[in-house]
């Protein structure tokens, strides 16, 4: 199985990282998102206070945690008539992300689908499981082998938001097949354009879209990005109460469990909607000054409506826009990572300062003045 994984991938960009340090005011690295602002001090004084922790913690959460996520269902995403059992701490949500299929006993012969424009970690969970992974945004396509699919509204990389039509559609589709359904939501909080200016993003869970059962069906989050928790790991899944049985039965006998101190920070976290709204806002603020620049130095934004990143094209091969970028001392995510379909394409993150965001969006618009 450890000789199917590929290369970490963001290996290859040390390079071009080595050369856009180089540049006379210094990088700005917008490759991988890792939020860089502090963690809001009231979550970190609830993690202060946990820190008597000399029992082994509850895999399945504590029930005020277990409360926290129900109620944060209903306030933020729309979804009521959760309970205890429609929910499950985990570890991040990476882990869950690479380990559901092989915790689902999937394997050989196996189909899990992912989203054409995907973060990476979907097809590692296929590959640590032995199965196939395929990209496809089209329920048409996917095959009677399917025992899996990932769906990720907002998206990552591409900032695309699945709308109830189009989830409830998947999840049809996911019926038929008799397959999991889960969708990543892991960027619900971040909706920038269109309708998401002022609607919520839809979650899976929402009634008008999985009509009347939960079966099968799953949301996962991450307070990572929305509340800077990214170093906490701290992360859920919610829906389907027998899936989430066998997870955590498979979680119990693994050691799967989130500390204890984090589990009460969580619960500060998800009570809180005003440092999440705040968040909201550095993000806008960054979004509204690099989205400009890249414009006006020749890429094109695609989707993009909502999420943490910028999908941008300039119409080359990605690698030469890398390459271009590290001169400038902007590292950027290139679009092979996200598979194969988006070989012109690079990623920019939100993460970085307000004043690295400014200097990147100076940097861009020197380039833009010099081609005319
Ligand atoms: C789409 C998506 N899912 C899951 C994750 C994992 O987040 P975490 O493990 O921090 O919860 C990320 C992180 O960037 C992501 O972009």
């Amino acid at each position: 199985m450890l000789a199917s994984l590929p290369d970490y991938p963001w290996d290859q960009m040390v390079p071009y990282a080595t050369r856009a340090r180089s540049h006379a005011d210094g990088i700005v690295d917008l490759s991988i998102g890792s939020p860089v602002d502090v963690t809001p001090e009231l979550i970190r004084r609830a993690l202060a206070e946990a820190t008597d922790a000399h029992a082994y913690p509850q895999t399945a959460g504590t029930p005020q945690l277990q409360r926290a996520i129900v109620d944060w269902y209903e306030r933020r995403r729309g979804v009521s008539g959760l309970t205890e059992k429609n929910v499950l701490p985990t570890i991040g949500s990476k882990e869950l992300v690479a380990l559901l299929p092989f915790m689902l006993g999937i394997g050989e012969g196996d189909t899990i689908v992912h989203p054409r424009a995907a973060y990476p970690t979907y097809a590692i969970g296929a590959a640590i499981a032995g199965a196939d992974a395929l990209a496809s945004d089209d329920p048409a396509e996917w095959p009677a082998s399917t025992r899996l699919i990932w769906l990720n509204s907002p998206g990552n990389p591409d900032g695309r938001v699945l709308t109830v039509d189009e989830l409830r559609a998947a999840v049809r589709r996911a019926r038929e097949l008799d397959a999991v359904i889960v969708s990543d939501e892991c960027y619900a909080e971040l909706g920038w354009d269109g309708p998401w200016a002022t609607e919520p993003i839809p979650s899976i869970l929402d009634p008008r879209v999985i009509e009347g059962s939960r079966h099968n069906v799953l949301a996962i989050y991450s307070l990572s990005k929305q509340s800077n928790l990214a170093g906490y790991r701290a992360a859920f899944a919610a829906g389907c109460s027998t899936l989430l049985a066998r997870l955590l039965t498979v979680r119990k006998h693994a050691g799967l469990m989130l500390p204890a101190p984090l589990q009460h920070a969580m619960v500060t976290a998800l009570g809180d909607d005003v440092h999440v709204a705040e968040q909201k806002e550095r993000y806008r603020a960054r979004r509204n000054v690099l989205l400009p620049a890249l414009l006006d130095a020749g890429f094109r934004i695609d989707n993009s409506e909502a999420g943490l990143y910028l999908w941008a094209t300039e119409g080359v091969d990605a690698w030469t826009s890398i390459d271009r970028l590290a001169d400038l001392g902007i590292l950027a995510g290139p679009g092979p990572f996200y598979g194969d379909f988006f070989p012109k394409h690079v990623r920019f993150s939100l993460t970085a300062t307000d004043e690295r965001i400014a200097a990147a969006a100076d940097r861009l618009r020197a380039v833009s003045v010099e081609n005319i």
